[in-house]
């Protein structure tokens, strides 16, 4: 650590305000509010390996529910979730060929995971700042054990295809006999973009879902993933196979629950803050322009430094957590940083906000 990060890292800590970053409760506030959860939910005994009643089949009831497939399991990571959930799809097909965008996260940040642990062979879906549609899936020629794509693409700035693209890909995937499988890390942030639409037509067009419950809901950590049954019980048996059977795995899922019931409802509002914001944000580059889900990425024709020293002079000011750091993009000069308006931000104006990060980022 430097001496920069030390100081930046103790200011956001004095910090009494959170704007663009979340709040950091204490983990003795965190668990006080696990503790109210349990009578809020029924909870009274603890999971045995995620069984015999409480919060874990609670939780997997509520998004199979949610995201309308017959069932859901719940496991400690999205890592472990997709690369679970993958394997099944490809021991049913005899393909460990998987086609999927090479920004998506198994193949950006699982460290080779995918392939040293299970053998697959990862075939490009798209490249690049692009959503995935039926032509993509059909440029990838041969069999497939599966074809995936993340919703919305957070390496590319959180972008998402139409509806009608995603219909057009599904009905693709379902001609050519391949399962789809998504990615959802942000599905709840995204799903407000497909306006009219409930998460359960999204997950309707697809073979299995993963979801996240830390990401925009703000819950410890954890995931799921949602399809028919036997898959779902196939799941299962990798999610033991790889060590993610937890002896208790109460504690996670209720911080999920309640993440569902209190943050979920407000995805809609973050969204349309995001976009008020993003329109507010002068001299500043916003990609997507119109944000599709609660992140964006912000570009600067400054250079991270000198933006991160403004920053952290806001923060010792003011003692309000505006933003995260600014980082380096590929365009020497040039700064980036990714925002993800959570249900903090709504306590604040979009517009001074903008303006506020306008002024730390330019000067
Ligand atoms: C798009 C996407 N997929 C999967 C994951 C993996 O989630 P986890 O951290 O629970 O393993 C992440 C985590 O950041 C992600 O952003």
């Amino acid at each position: 650590m430097t001496s920069f990060d030390e100081r930046f890292a103790a200011a956001s800590d004095a910090c009494t305000v959170s704007v663009l970053r979340g709040p950091r409760r204490t983990p003795a506030a965190a668990f006080s509010a696990l503790a109210a959860a349990c009578s809020d939910f029924g909870i009274t005994k603890a999971d045995w390996y995620g069984a015999e009643g409480g919060a874990v089949e609670l939780l997997e009831a509520r998004v199979a529910a949610l995201l309308g497939k017959p069932a859901a399991v719940f496991l400690p990571t999205g890592t472990m979730a997709q690369q679970a959930v993958l394997r099944v799809w490809c021991e049913r097909r005899g393909s460990w060929r998987v086609a999927l965008p090479d920004l998506a996260h198994p193949v950006t940040h699982e460290q080779d995971g995918p392939r040293l642990l299970h053998g697959f062979r990862f075939e490009h879906l798209t490249t690049g700042r692009t959503v995935a549609t039926a032509a993509h899936l059909a440029a990838v020629t041969g069999d497939l054990g599966a074809a995936m794509i993340e919703l919305p693409l957070r390496e590319a700035g959180c972008i998402a295809p139409t509806w009608d693209e995603l219909q057009e890909l599904s009905t693709a995937a379902r001609e050519r006999g391949v399962p789809l499988h998504v990615d959802g890390a942000r599905l709840w942030e995204v799903a407000p973009f497909y306006e009219g639409r409930a998460l359960a037509d999204l997950a309707g067009l697809v073979d299995s879902v993963y979801v996240s419950f830390y990401k925009g809901l703000g819950a410890f950590a954890g995931a799921a993933v949602a399809a028919a049954e036997d898959v779902v019980a196939d799941v299962r048996r990798w999610r033991r196979r790889q060590g993610g059977e937890m002896f208790q795995m109460t504690p996670y899922a209720l911080s999920a629950l309640l993440a569902l019931r209190d943050e979920l409802p407000r995805m809609g509002e973050c969204v349309a803050w995001a976009r008020t914001f993003a329109a507010a944000a002068n001299g500043l580059r916003v990609h997507p322009e119109v944000p599709q889900s609660t992140t964006f990425v912000l570009y600067a024709d400054r250079s991270p430094e000198e933006i991160n020293d403004r920053l952290l002079a806001f923060l010792e000011q003011e003692r309000a957590n505006l933003c995260a750091r600014w980082r380096p993009t590929e365009v020497p000069g040039f700064a980036q940083c990714e925002v993800t308006v959570t249900t903090t931000a709504l306590a604040h104006d979009p517009v001074h906000v903008a303006e506020l990060v306008a002024k730390v980022a330019l000067g």
